[in-house]
């Protein structure tokens, strides 16, 4: 069943000598399963912060994180897996090795079966034996996806995952992501700074601004979309005169 994410006046503060910052005060969002939802702000303002809280690495200062399943029924049988800005495989394992870190709990075929599929996934088959130094940004980038997606996860965390690479590599990527997210069903949680890819993937687009949700924009654009769809150019422009004063 798919799983959907709850938080409750989630807040956290770093305290520190030379100064104080709150980057959450009070947010308060549902992520529906099997659906994207983006989670839109300027640099610096919380994203990475959020996320790691969402995924455990960070503890919160108050406040509830919490998973739903979708009778609406609260869970904590969720398997979750997040996807960093940059790749970060180790170089000193093949591909194979990489994607194998994930799921070396289970037998050699086993994994050999998920890793094909998740390189499949990505449209990378048979790289197995390769390096990561062999790899292009974008090839790089792909596998980081794989590596995420191998376990089946019911919610992908994705911070800024295309925002380092080039903007043709980038839009093909975003493309990519939406149709295997279609496929799959899993719900994913996207961070952006990037108002285009926001509106391109997302089914819902929350703004993050001085610690708390701002804005919430569901986007009524069916699935597949088109780059060019002039549905989502509005949706643009509100974010546009929004963000940007
Ligand atoms: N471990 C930390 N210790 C102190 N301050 C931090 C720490 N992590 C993040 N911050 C501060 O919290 C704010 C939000 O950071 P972050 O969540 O990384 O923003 P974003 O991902 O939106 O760029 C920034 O002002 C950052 O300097
Ligand atoms: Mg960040």
């Amino acid at each position: 069943m798919k799983k959907g994410i709850l938080l409750e006046g989630v807040s956290k503060s770093y305290l520190s000598e030379e100064r104080d910052v709150t980057p959450l005060k009070n947010i308060s969002f549902r992520a529906e399963p099997g659906k994207i939802t983006s989670i839109l702000g300027k640099s610096g303002c919380g994203k990475t912060t959020l996320l790691h809280i969402i995924s455990g690495l960070e503890r919160l200062d108050s406040g509830e994180v919490k998973f739903f399943d979708e009778k609406g029924k609260v869970t904590n049988d969720v398997n979750l897996s997040l996807v960093f800005q940059e790749p970060r495989l180790l170089p000193w394992k093949t591909i194979r090795q990489n994607l194998a870190l994930p799921i070396r709990y289970l037998n050699q075929t086993e994994q050999d079966r998920l890793i094909r599929e998740a390189l499949e996934l990505v449209q990378l088959p048979g790289i197995e034996s390769m390096y990561p130094e062999n790899l292009s940004g974008g090839m790089a980038q792909r596998v980081g996806l794989a590596r995420g997606l191998i376990s089946k996860p019911d919610v992908l965390l994705l911070d800024e995952p295309f925002s380092s690479i080039d903007f043709m590599t980038r839009t093909q990527l975003q493309r990519d992501l939406s149709e295997i997210q279609r496929k799959k069903g899993f719900t994913t949680l996207l961070i952006t700074h990037d108002i285009n890819e926001a509106v391109f993937l997302s089914d819902e687009i929350l703004c993050l601004e001085d610690g708390e949700i701002t804005k919430k924009i569901t986007i009524e654009s069916p699935k597949p979309r088109d780059f060019g769809d002039v549905n989502l150019s509005r949706y643009q422009k509100q974010l546009f005169e929004y963000i940007i004063k």
